[in-house]
């Protein structure tokens, strides 16, 4: 049965100068479905869906909203149309309330045309309520941890009471409880007639959700599937024009002696004031990669921040090669032989208007400056050599961080980090928004990197990450570790969600 069509694209193309990244691209949106647009980092997503959500006005193309042809002049003009989009790069304001950011610019009045707060909190608990989060309303935005402004976002695009509705990556620092929430909240509005259309590089979640899906590469469409005829395979052979090599090669059979030590670390919950005597031990081996799951505010965050230097206090005691330390600032713990990917881009101390070169040089620079000057040609060498070991898609090493897209940007943090050559690699969602070639090889390199002698701390909500590229698995919760599983004999991620349940073996 075919629904109504609700919006429909026809021969939309979009350059940023030089760079085409939509090329004469036909996408519809029908009632009632949940339409997923897939493809690698920079294949022109996000440009495609600004370009529907008002976001981006100077473009090629036709837009039919309800069978009429429209110009949108900017996000409210498709808004009033019954269009929002959920942002990839969340565009909440960190200085304003979870309130005052959802309804930003459309404030409830009194009859005495005054702001009307008590409305606002209450339809905010409400939202938030949908959403399934517990948060106060009144908590700054820049408090909060990437996901749980994640659930903002989704929080605010609700109370939009939209008919289409864009979500750019929304569940990409979301694990399954979130996710699993966040899907009935999209099966509802699916069934109210409500359009959606679903960016994600998490496959997995494509195969639950969608409905059908369209793939775009270099910014055209390469290929259409209905779910029924989708394999996650396929999909991914369409999206990097070939098939993809294993996902993942660790032989973990390379372990040495012990290289973290962390013992009854506590670090104050900013969440509930309760402190818990216990906290978190654990330990990991040279060569070893060890995986932490949890939910959102188990503490994965917290331990890694708290490793690098980049957290409050804490109590308890870290040891690295059996020596006691104490990471004082990101600078010393970059001394000290630890890199940290953090979950939030933003606060990866990367510099979005200079360019990847300059970036990475930053990164680098303690280490190959010799006689305190550090040689153009070994700069360059080695940025090129990271680009293309990561398959970072842009025009020149030259161009500013910001101009790439949000996997390609990820890629870089990625890439500069282990530039640093660290002994002990602290990972935060390092895969987040990456595509799944990228991921593959992302994976093979940690491999890589472990059999070299390295330990890695890895901290993802995505399980089949964890169950793929760990050793072991760690699972925090209320920030101390209450189970632990070897992977090799966990192998299906049910079991792991399974842990994060209510009643946990230890
Ligand atoms: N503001 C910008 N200035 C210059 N080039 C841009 C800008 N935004 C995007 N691009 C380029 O347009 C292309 C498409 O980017 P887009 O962000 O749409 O990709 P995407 O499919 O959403 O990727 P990702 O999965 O990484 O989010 C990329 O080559 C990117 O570098
Ligand atoms: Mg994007």
């Amino acid at each position: 049965m075919d629904s109504v069509v609700l919006v429909e694209l026809a021969a939309i193309s979009k350059s940023y100068g030089g760079v085409r990244a939509c090329r004469n691209v036909d996408f519809a949106v029908r009632a009632g479905e949940v339409h997923a647009l897939l493809g690698e980092n920079g294949a022109g997503k996000s440009t495609l869906m600004r370009v529907l959500s008002g976001d981006l006005a100077d473009y090629e193309g036709t837009v039919t909203v309800d069978g009429q042809p429209v110009r949108f002049h900017g996000p409210a003009d498709a808004q009033r149309a019954g269009i929002a989009m959920i942002h990839q790069e969340l565009d909440l304001v960190p200085g304003l309330s979870v309130a005052d950011n959802i309804f930003l610019g459309r404030e409830p009045r009194t009859r005495l045309r005054t702001l009307d707060r008590r409305a606002m909190l209450r339809e905010t608990r409400n939202l938030l309520r949908r959403t399934g989060i517990d948060l106060d309303p009144r908590r700054p935005v820049g408090d909060l941890r990437t996901g749980e402004q994640q659930l903002v976002s989704i929080a605010k695009a609700l109370s939009l009471d939209a008919k289409v509705l864009i979500m750019d990556e929304p569940t990409s620092a979301l694990s399954v409880a979130e996710v699993d929430r966040m899907f009935t909240v999209i099966t509802e509005l699916r069934r109210a007639g409500a359009g959606i259309v679903y960016i994600s590089h998490r496959m997995d979640e494509i195969g639950r959700i969608a409905d059908r899906a369209t793939v775009l590469r270099n910014g055209s469409v390469v290929a259409q599937f209905d779910a029924r005829e989708m394999t996650a395979e396929g999909a991914a052979e369409a999206m990097i024009g070939r098939p993809v090599q294993t996902m993942f090669a660790h032989d973990p059979a390379a372990q040495g002696a012990t290289l973290l030590e962390v013992d009854g670390l506590v670090v104050p919950r900013h969440r509930s004031g309760r402190r818990d005597p216990a906290g978190i031990s654990l330990t990991v081996r040279h060569g070893e990669i060890v995986g932490l799951a949890g939910l959102l505010g188990s503490g994965r965050t917290e331990l890694l921040e708290t490793l690098f230097g980049a957290g409050g206090s804490w109590r308890g005691s870290i040891r690295l090669d059996g020596k006691p330390i104490r990471p004082r600032s990101p600078r010393h713990a970059v001394r000290l032989g630890l890199a940290f990917v953090p979950e939030d881009r933003r606060i990866s101390g990367l510099a979005l208007d200079h360019s990847v070169l300059a970036n990475t040089v930053l990164s680098i620079v303690d280490r190959i400056a010799r006689f305190g000057v550090v040689s153009r040609r070994q700069e360059m060498s080695e940025t090129t050599r990271m680009v293309h070991d990561l398959r970072v898609k842009l025009g020149s090493v030259r161009d500013p961080v910001s101009a790439l897209s949000g996997g390609n940007q990820q890629k870089v943090v990625f890439g500069r980090m282990l530039l640093t050559e660290p002994s002990l690699l602290l990972l935060d969602e390092p895969t987040r928004g990456v595509d799944v070639g990228a991921k593959a090889e992302i994976y093979q390199l940690l491999g890589r990197l472990a059999e070299g002698g390295m330990g890695v701390l890895l901290a993802s909500s995505e399980l089949a990450e964890l169950v793929g590229v760990c050793d072991r698995v760690i699972v925090l919760r209320g920030g101390q570790n209450v189970a632990e599983l070897p992977t090799a004999h966990a192998g299906e991620a049910e079991l792991l969600a399974a842990s994060m349940g209510e009643v946990v073996p230890l």
